[in-house]
């Protein structure tokens, strides 16, 4: 039962297998820069770093992962919230201070940077970043990172994923954010933000979420927003944009989701938004003003639909009835007046879907006189 000797291919596959360790180690290029990346970091608690040890990082250390041919670093993946062993033996989530050190930029292959909900982490994005040709993903989330985004972020020609909600990032959306255009996943939320949204956002064709919500941001809404045909959640809500919701919002192709709530908008709702493919619909705390336009019908379909806290006037159109469907529907603290219609959604909201308006009256209000 002996192995036969190795000969021709079998031996060159053999031979591969000696030297293949070789080609995945890490280079020593890669391995200082993770080193002077570690050394930037304190993690008290979890011990995320106990297998950053000896010379081979592209091998069981925590969070590192490296290209199959070239051998290099291509994934930095440490996220602070994980049911990995090492959190569920910790008996916690993660925290982390110091700071992300401009060496990760020497690691030129880099294709994924996530040091997401670490709490304690501040600084700033390293400006030279925008200097990593393969990076696809930005994923800092839930640290205490400041400063701003790089102005050249734009020349991260892969980037798919921007996601540096919840930090206190402060100054402008740069305009180059617009040549990104494989973008899918934009996430600034819950920051410190300011300035207007860049005039051109139509241009990332491949956006699918648009979320600055909870940032300081100003100016009207671009209306070459409804040119990305893949926009499926837009949520712009809790910050100081004014002027009118642009009609062509209605008319996009599969926005599911609309949270323009706690700005500055004025003027009337565009009827297109009630018959669109919008099903969660949040326009409340602004200053919209003129009817709800009697346009629903078969096509509409919400899960959430609150207007509340605008200048509304006029009654509660009959065709709500005839909408698919309606689950939360908020019209409080408007100037409506009139009758409330019967039958569905009406008969299952209760009276603070409708206080606070001039004159509503029915059920589930006193009846009218
Ligand atoms: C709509 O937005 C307002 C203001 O931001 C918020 O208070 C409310 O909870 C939101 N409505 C729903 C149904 O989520």
């Amino acid at each position: 039962m002996g192995v036969p000797p190795p000969t021709g291919l079998i031996g060159v596959l053999l031979l591969l297998l000696v030297i293949s360790p070789a080609v995945h180690s890490c280079p020593p290029s890669d391995l200082a820069a993770l080193l002077a990346f570690k050394a930037a970091l304190h993690e008290p608690y979890v011990g995320i770093f106990n297998s950053w040890a000896g010379t081979d990082c592209c091998h069981n250390w925590y969070g590192i992962s490296c290209d199959q041919h070239s051998g290099r670093v291509a994934d930095i993946s440490l996220r602070g919230v994980s049911e990995e062993p090492l959190f569920r033996r910790a008996h916690r989530t993660g925290y982390m201070t110091g700071y992300i050190s401009p060496a990760v930029c020497r690691l030129t292959r880099l294709s994924s940077l996530t040091v997401a909900d670490w709490k304690g982490i501040s600084g700033k994005i390293p400006r030279c970043i925008t200097s990593l040709p393969f990076l696809r993903i930005i994923d800092l989330v839930g640290n205490r990172i400041s400063g701003t985004i790089p102005a050249d972020i734009g020349g991260l020609q892969r980037l798919t994923v921007l996601n540096v909600a919840d930090n206190q990032i402060s100054g402008g959306i740069p305009t180059s954010v617009t040549n990104l255009r494989g973008l899918m996943h934009l996430d600034l939320r819950n920051n410190r933000i300011t300035g207007p949204l860049p005039k051109s956002v139509g241009r990332m064709r491949m956006l699918s979420r648009a979320l600055v919500s909870g940032n300081q941001l100003s100016g009207t809404i671009p209306t070459s927003i409804c040119g990305i045909y893949r926009l499926a959640d837009a949520d712009l809500s809790r910050n100081q944009i004014t002027g009118p919701i642009p009609e062509c919002v209605g008319r996009m192709g599969v926005l599911s989701t609309l949270n323009l709530d706690g700005n500055r908008l004025w003027g009337k709702i565009p009827e297109s938004v009630f018959s669109s493919g919008i099903s969660d619909l949040n326009l409340s705390r602004n200053g919209l003003s003129g009817t709800i336009p009697d346009v629903f019908g078969t096509r509409s379909y919400f899960t959430v639909l609150d207007l509340s806290y605008n200048h509304l006037k006029g009654g509660i159109p009959e065709s709500v009835s005839r909408a698919a469907y309606i689950g939360h529907l908020d019209l409080s603290h408007n100037h409506l007046c009139g009758r409330i219609p019967g039958g569905p959604p009406f008969d299952h909201l209760e009276a603070s879907s409708f206080v606070s308006n001039d004159c509503l009256c029915g059920r589930p209000l006193s009846p009218c006189s």
